[in-house]
């Protein structure tokens, strides 16, 4: 099928590649030239593992181009994803729909005949009904216009993964005349023939599905976070406390990782704003406790920044602090709302000398907060420390030999913040390591 995909960050250079590797033929759109000029050489302007990979072999296969021309993709194909971004508005909890709606308003003039725009970006429920009534406005007498939404479920850091082999595909379409599914059961043959469940549904549900589902995975990390406060206090252990729930299939372990708690581009936002829509809607008791969700999740990084004033003697002035991590989770250079990168700022405003490294995110945390020192590896990063804070669990942190790293840091003194550290290991090897939840 051909196809083009509109927006390409994240999301979109993630799916376009993924749509030519399963044979579409794909135009990728953005209005940021450089961002396409990347692209278009084969380099991913992120680091995502595998996706190099896949966007080169379909570049070269000639299946998948680029561009920044909306009549080129007025031209190219009939179905077209939409998958720009929907940040928080300043000054407001509430998602900004400001790109989505200008797609629709310079992509609609230029069409002719029947076309399909299925959305992708994570928007307030009633976004979909609303940009179909723009599109038919803007439509000509030569254009029919179908909005569908399709929200995507990708993580990053297994985002190629995640679009070719999804968990279930979901798909909101207007009431009447639609030619939605059967377009998407194209699109998606190979996943669907994988026996990957396919939910039809009205776009207001699709809409909700996608920000239900974060609300969700977001209370579940607060859940056993708040719990944490509580082990902390009581001397119980946070990590066996959830080996031992999650063992009950209807609770399940993932997600209750306890630790610094959650960021990234998605979560945080997107809990905000499905608050904000539920206000909107007149019905914003529904979710005030996502309110304790978030300020759960804000907490972490204050405990952390507490415990780390405590282990420096009561204050950060003029001590040594290694920060290991930066971007909001392994296999990422995102560092959008990242606790590693809070709690590495909060310490340096306290006076701290802090010193961060990230196998991936130094580029982007360096942009975010020019004044921390940046070390070149996590040796360079621990010499001289007084003390160490793991605050992303990316493999090679989880590997550090405690014993060689002993010899590297002034003081061995670690808290882990993300509960990854073999614990003896490192009592052996005589450090002292906090961890949160537990009383070690
Ligand atoms: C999240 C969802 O998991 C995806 O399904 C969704 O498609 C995506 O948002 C989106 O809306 O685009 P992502 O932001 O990549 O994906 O990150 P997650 O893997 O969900 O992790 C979010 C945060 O929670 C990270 O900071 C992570 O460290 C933290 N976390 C995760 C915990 O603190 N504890 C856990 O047990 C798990």
């Amino acid at each position: 099928m051909r196809m083009t995909v509109i927006g390409t960050g994240y999301l979109g250079a993630t799916h376009a590649a993924c749509m030519a590797q399963l044979g579409h033929e794909v135009l990728g759109v953005d209005v940021d030239q450089s961002k396409i000029d990347l692209l278009k050489s084969g380099e991913v302007p992120f680091y995502e593992p595998g996706l190099p990979e896949v966007l080169s072999r379909n570049l070269e296969s000639g299946r998948l181009n680029f561009t920044t021309d909306y009549a080129a993709v007025a031209e190219f194909a009939n179905v077209h994803f939409l998958g720009v971004g929907t940040p928080q508005k300043r000054g407001s909890y509430a998602a900004d729909v400001t790109y989505v709606r200008a797609v629709i308003e310079s992509l609609v003039p230029l069409l002719e005949g029947d076309h399909l725009i299925l959305g992708k970006s994570t928007v307030p429920v009633g976004t979909a009904a609303e940009l179909q009534e723009l599109a038919d406005e803007l439509a000509g007498d030569k254009a029919n216009v179908e909005i569908a939404w399709n929200p995507e479920f990708l993580r990053e850091g297994y985002a190629v993964k995640d679009t070719l082999t999804p968990d279930r595909i979901v798909l909101g379409i207007r009431k009447g005349e639609s030619s939605a599914e059967e377009i998407a059961r194209e699109v998606y043959a190979t996943a669907i023939e994988a026996e990957t469940p396919f939910l039809v549904m009205d776009l207001a549900t699709s809409e909700l599905v996608k920000v239900s589902a974060n609300a969700f995975l977001a209370t579940k990390i607060s859940f056993i976070n708040a719990v944490s406060e509580i082990c902390e206090i009581a001397g119980a252990d946070v990590t066996q406390l959830a080996d031992a729930i999650g063992l009950d299939e209807r609770i399940g372990r993932k997600f209750l990782g306890a630790g610094l708690g959650f960021g990234g581009g998605c979560l945080p936002k997107d809990i905000r704003a499905f608050m904000a829509r539920a206000g909107e809607l007149g019905a914003d008791q529904a979710l005030t406790f996502l309110r304790e969700v978030d300020a759960i999740n804000m907490r972490r990084r204050d405990h952390m920044v507490q415990l780390a004033k405590h282990a420096c003697g009561g204050s950060a002035l003029g001590k040594n602090i290694t920060v290991l991590g930066a971007s909001f989770k392994p296999n990422s250079d995102d560092v959008r709302d990242s606790p590693a990168l809070s709690v590495a700022g909060s310490l340096s405003l306290a006076g701290g000398e802090v010193t961060v490294y990230d196998p991936q995110g130094m580029d982007n945390a360096r942009k975010v907060f020019p004044t921390l020192t940046y070390a070149e590896s996590t040796d360079d990063a621990l010499k001289g420390a007084d003390i160490v804070i793991l605050a992303t669990e990316w493999q090679e942190f989880r590997e550090i030999d405690p014993v060689r790293a002993a010899e590297l840091v002034a003081d061995k003194v670690i808290i882990d913040g993300r509960n990854v550290l073999p614990v003896q290991a490192w009592q052996d090897a005589g450090w002292n390591l906090t961890a949160l939840g537990r009383s070690l």
